[in-house]
């Protein structure tokens, strides 16, 4: 018997970005990628086609799926776009810096006794360009997109607020002891006010739920 996930592809966005100030420095966060494999090896298990657009990770891929790697938020927005008119699924785990130096200073900054001013410039939202392209494509697919949340006040509402305004079908709230760790706690909220409250387990185990509340969007 064919299953369900078998002629379908999952694209994964994941990991940190990396914006860089001057050729030595960047910003970024603690993001670890762990979450985004662990999704693309559960997408590989249940038989999808699964890419992956990803930011630096320590870790390395599963096998079996295709990998392509980014540095910036620019280059993720726009792998991002270039691959999702092929997905049924898109999963945006990748945590993306909010924002950028307009242009990286082609040499190094100097040590001055003066404050630093850097003037930065926001990041495009990648999910939420992938979600009004989905509303303006006329190929009938309804895609499915799942984001996710890492907030420190009222989490659950505000990852409401953020699956709402970013036009998702469903969004996983993350502790943020997720950041760069093995095991999480998550809850997992989708727009028919489903909420499934997930133990503190491994990433893997979170990636299961996840596909398992996915599947009722398909
Ligand atoms: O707005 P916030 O960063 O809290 O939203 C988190 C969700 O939006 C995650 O799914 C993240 O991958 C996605 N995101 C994005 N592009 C950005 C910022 C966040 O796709 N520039």
């Amino acid at each position: 018997m064919t299953s369900l996930w078998e002629n379908k592809t999952v694209l994964i966005t994941s990991g940190p970005t990396r914006e860089y100030l001057d050729p030595i420095r960047f910003l970024t966060n603690a993001s670890s990628g762990r979450m985004g494999w662990a999704l693309a090896r559960q997408a590989r298990r249940l038989g999808a086609r699964v890419t992956v657009i990803s930011g630096p990770s320590p870790d390395s891929p599963p096998q079996g799926i295709r990998v392509v790697p980014v540095v910036t938020a620019l280059q993720m927005h726009r792998a991002a776009l270039k691959f999702c008119p092929q997905a049924d699924v898109v999963i945006a785990a990748a945590a993306v810096s909010d924002w950028r130096l307009p242009a990286a200073l082609v040499h190094k900054i100097q040590r001055t006794p003066k404050n630093l001013r850097l003037t930065l410039k926001p990041n495009p939202d990648i999910i939420r360009a992938v979600s009004r392209r989905r509303k303006s494509s006329r190929s009938g697919l309804k895609q499915v997109l799942i984001g996710f949340a890492l907030e420190t006040r009222r989490p659950l509402a505000s990852a409401r607020e953020k699956m709402k305004r970013k036009g998702l079908d469903m969004i996983v709230v993350n502790d943020s002891s997720a950041l760069s760790a093995r095991r999480s706690r998550a809850a997992v909220l989708n727009r028919r006010g489903g909420i499934r409250k997930l133990p503190v387990q491994s990433k893997q185990a979170t990636a299961r739920a996840i596909f398992q509340e996915i599947r009722k969007f398909l």
